[in-house]
């Protein structure tokens, strides 16, 4: 799979890394691409429009309330037919939720109708994103998204990140991001209660 992640950062450079190590074809698209630190495993680093050229899937890691202008400018054309996999969430300077009534995916889903969009992975830290089996047990990845081919794509592609598919729950369409984005509030505390970020969520349904 041709993968182009936008956004060199913590959760772009993580992801690009195992998805590499799994075989795939990955960039990570920069504004500055000349500007940022190479990729550990050397994967390339490229301008955001070519990360997207090159792409089947775009994987959004940018800040959510930066990703609709990044995205517009790279334009609804450039984008129309492939998955947008959505791991984004807004958060303001002062730390408070920036999609209150509407989720980043809803917005996302919104302008560009020609790409389906799937959030996920927004509700786990980057590095147990990688390696689910760091953790004492099995956890939840959760996926909200209109479009049943693109969330094929994208079970793959957390197959492939070490989630196993009883991992796996399916919210429902893109209305059900607003949950996944809003849980950031929840991880936050819970962050701060256990004293840190790698840790996961299970659900547990009544045993029949
Ligand atoms: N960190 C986590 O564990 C985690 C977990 C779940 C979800 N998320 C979400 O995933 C996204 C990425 O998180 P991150 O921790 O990887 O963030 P980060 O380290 O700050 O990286 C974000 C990248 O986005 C690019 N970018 C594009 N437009 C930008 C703009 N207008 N302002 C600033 N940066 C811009 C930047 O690269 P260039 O400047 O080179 O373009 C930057 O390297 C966020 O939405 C975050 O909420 C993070």
């Amino acid at each position: 799979m041709r993968i182009g992640i936008l956004g060199p950062g913590n959760v772009g450079r993580a992801l690009a890394g195992a998805w590499r190590a799994a075989g795939h074809d990955v960039v990570i698209g920069s504004r500055t691409p000349d500007e940022v630190t190479p990729h550990d495993a050397g994967v390339p680093i490229v301008s955001t429009a070519s990360a997207v050229d090159a792409a089947d899937v775009v994987v959004n890691a940018t800040p959510g309330t930066a990703s609709l202008a990044l995205l517009t400018s790279v334009g609804a054309p450039a984008l129309a037919g492939k998955v947008l996999l959505d791991v984004a969430v807004g958060m303001t300077e002062a730390g408070d939720l920036s999609h209150l009534r509407e989720s980043l995916g809803e917005e996302l889903q919104r302008a560009f109708p020609d790409t389906p969009v799937v959030k996920t992975l927004c509700t786990i830290d980057r590095l147990v994103m990688i390696a689910p089996d760091s953790l004492e047990g099995p956890s939840t990845v959760f996926l909200s998204g209109e479009d049943a081919t693109a969330k094929k794509t994208v079970r793959g592609l957390l197959h492939d990140l070490g989630w196993p598919p009883e991992s796996l729950l399916d919210l429902g369409g893109i209305a059900t991001a607003r949950g996944q984005e809003h849980f950031s509030l929840l991880f936050l505390g819970i962050a701060g209660g256990l004293g840190s970020y790698r840790f996961g969520v299970r659900v547990v349904p009544l045993s029949t």
